[in-house]
């Protein structure tokens, strides 16, 4: 038997910290939960995704009263960019997500089947996707997508 240890670099930010155009995405994603369509859930959850050129696409989740038909903030704001601008790399994303009338304490985690959506992406791209998570306490930042679903299904092994 042989083992090996996924190890995934996660910083930790004061808001203020952040680099401006990290800052700006982090606080477009805050004001893009007021978008959302969330009768359900009742959690408001607000992505702003940046290109490669600057362009900086927005998305909050939208809901269904059939529940599988919404969709998450992060993909809304993806499928935005790359029905917009195929030709540009996505290179940095942020999330918030607010709920009971405040901001998560907690950075708000990409479910798996947006990770699955934007690592493609990584991929696709040959670019990394910086990961910039809100919570009231902080923000988390990961270098990559990959880096939050290490041994992805990636197609490969398609015919
Ligand atoms: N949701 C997102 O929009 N992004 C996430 O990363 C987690 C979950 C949405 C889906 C649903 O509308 C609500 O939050 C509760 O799951």
């Amino acid at each position: 038997m042989k083992e090996f240890n996924i190890c995934t670099k996660v910083q930790f930010f004061a808001p203020e910290e952040l680099a401006e155009e990290d800052f700006k995405l982090v606080e477009m994603a805050k004001a893009m939960t007021a978008h959302s369509y969330s009768p359900y859930s009742h959690f408001a959850v607000g992505a702003a995704l940046r290109l490669a050129d600057g362009q900086i696409f927005p998305g909050s989740n939208q809901e269904n009263a059939s529940f599988p038909v919404g969709l998450c903030a992060e993909r809304t704001a993806f499928f935005a960019a790359q029905a917009s601008a195929p030709e540009v790399p996505p290179v940095a994303i942020a999330i918030a997500a607010f709920t009971d009338g405040a901001f998560t304490a907690k950075p708000v985690s990409p479910c798996g089947m947006c990770r699955q959506a934007l690592l493609e992406a990584e991929t696709r791209y040959g670019q990394p996707i910086r990961v910039l998570l809100y919570g009231a306490e902080g923000v988390y930042a990961i270098d990559s997508m990959k880096a939050l679903l290490p041994l992805d299904f990636d197609g490969s092994e398609l015919a």
